[in-house]
């Protein structure tokens, strides 16, 4: 029997030993929360890509009565890059969370499984690593790429093996 030891490296810091790319990345996501529709959790998700030809575009979470039908702020972001510029690659996303009362949370707001998922498909579908910038209050999470958030993951290589 054999065992495979996984690790992923992130990198810990604070929003002042952030580079002047990654403020900037960072104060679009947190602006972005503003612009969620989150009537029913009250939190309030933002998220901002950097596409490869400089463009960032920003998005958020878009909630529905019918609580499944809603959409991360993640997911709605990327798709949405993906939908203008369909021959562009992501190079980082930054996400970002508050309350209703625009009180950010003290910990990184880390992606749920579903966009996960996503975000390694688009990593794989452009063949560049997407960095992920999870932002909180006290401390930013960087990791170097979407498969670090979802190692041993579904993608079109498991479906043709
Ligand atoms: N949500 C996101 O938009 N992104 C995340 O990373 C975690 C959760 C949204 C989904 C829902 O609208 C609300 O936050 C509470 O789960």
């Amino acid at each position: 029997m054999e065992s495979l030891n996984l690790t992923t490296k992130i990198l810990v810091y604070n929003y002042e030993e952030s580079t002047e790319a990654i403020k900037k990345l960072i104060n679009e996501a947190k602006s972005a929360t503003k612009r969620a529709y989150a009537p029913y959790s009250n939190f309030h998700v933002g998220a901002a890509i950097l596409l490869s030809n400089g463009e960032i575009i920003s998005g958020n979470n878009q909630e529905n009565a019918a609580y499944p039908s809603g959409l991360c702020a993640e997911r709605v972001t990327v798709f949405h890059a993906n939908a203008q510029y369909p021959d562009v690659a992501v190079e980082t996303i930054a996400v970002a969370a508050c309350n209703s009362e625009g009180e950010f949370t003290a910990n990184p707001c880390s992606p749920c499984g579903g966009c996960r998922q996503v975000l390694l498909e688009v990593e794989n579908r452009y063949n560049r690593p997407i960095k992920v910038i999870l932002y909180g209050e006290n401390k930013i999470y960087e990791l170097e790429s979407a498969k670090a958030l979802l190692p041993v993951g579904f993608g079109a290589d498991s479906l043709f093996d």
